[in-house]
């Protein structure tokens, strides 16, 4: 018998990016490399909205213009969807996905894609079970970013240790040109890889608790692989960091390099400047936990700052 009584016809989510603070590769297994990285959400999003259907189809339209990417089922959101209706055996689903994150840029793009459709069915088929494990199994970041807020993940990624940690961080993220394929940068690194950084994540969390940023302690061990994938990435490094910025750093494979300032204003000031080389660049801010939980109901009603509504 089908599951989902529940009366939700649409439901729509924000899909929120998310920065690697710290990445250090700290070992293989299973054709994977383990990872040892500080993560924070900020405030870039792919809306995700999907709508109940009758059948058993899964219909995926992306658009917003900026970012190409194909609507079939080799799209991980699509993925994610057909996993769900497999997991609780719910009927198929309508997915619209406005992308705003830019694509192949080291953003987790593609996971919030899969953690926005699996907590928008979740919400529209009224499933309570945790949709963690199917996440897991479908992108690196997913697990985590069906929460996000910062975090330090290992293994692939999907061993999630919440931090406590409220900083707010102002970042200029400027992806290179030509992206950076995560396999292709995993493949690269194994050519000449690093030994792991010794208590390198414990420094920066400390003192990212005490609020001190110190420009140091932001590191990426695929930096070197990427610029090798990518050689615009070093020319945009180079750029942003003559720009005297507190910290600059590589998030995930790649290609976004990033940088924090200690104001909006001087966020926007760079910003100018880096255009020419990074034409998709733009200013955002870290959101933590505590920024990410829905309102409460009567607020939400009144304000409509909701994190998940339904028609
Ligand atoms: O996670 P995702 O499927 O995007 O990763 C693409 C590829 O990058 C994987 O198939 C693998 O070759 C490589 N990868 C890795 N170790 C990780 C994440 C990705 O080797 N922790």
């Amino acid at each position: 018998m089908r599951r989902g009584v529940f009366s939700m016809r649409t439901c729509r989510v924000k899909a929120y990016a998310k920065v690697n603070l710290f990445l250090d590769i700290v070992g293989t297994s299973n054709g994977y490399h383990d990872l040892d990285t500080v993560v924070v959400t900020v405030n870039v999003f792919d809306n995700v909205s999907v709508t109940r259907r009758k059948d058993d189809k899964i219909v995926l339209k992306t658009g917003g213009g900026l970012y190409y990417v194909r609507d079939n089922e080799d799209n991980n959101a699509y993925k994610a969807a057909k996993a769900f209706c497999d997991a609780f055996n719910v009927n198929g689903v309508d997915i619209s996905i406005n992308k705003n994150i830019p694509v192949g840029s080291g953003l987790g793009g593609s996971s919030a894609d899969i953690a926005g459709v699996l907590k928008a069915m979740k919400k529209l088929y009224g499933i309570e079970e945790d949709v963690k494990p199917l996440a897991d199994s479908l992108g690196s970041d997913s697990g985590y970013l069906l929460t996000g807020g910062y975090a330090r993940l290992l293994g692939r990624g999907d061993k999630v240790e919440p931090l406590d940690i409220d900083k707010k961080l102002y970042i200029l993220v400027a992806p290179s040109k030509g992206g950076c394929n995560t396999r292709e940068c995993f493949k690269e690194y194994d050519s000449s890889p690093l030994s792991p950084v010794e208590g390198g994540a414990d420094r920066l969390i400390e003192n990212l608790k005490n609020n001190k940023v110190v420009g140091s302690d932001f590191y990426n061990a695929l930096y070197p692989a990427a610029c090798r994938v990518n050689d615009r990435i070093l020319s945009v490094y180079e750029l942003i960091a003559a720009l005297s910025p507190s910290a600059a750093f590589m998030s995930g494979s790649g290609s976004s390099v990033c940088a924090i300032f200690e104001t909006p204003e001087l966020c926007y000031w760079a910003l100018e400047k880096v255009r020419k080389l990074s034409r998709g660049a733009f200013v955002t801010e870290t959101l933590s936990s505590s920024e990410l939980k829905p309102l409460p109901f009567f607020r939400r009603s009144l304000y409509s700052l909701t994190d998940a509504d339904d028609d």
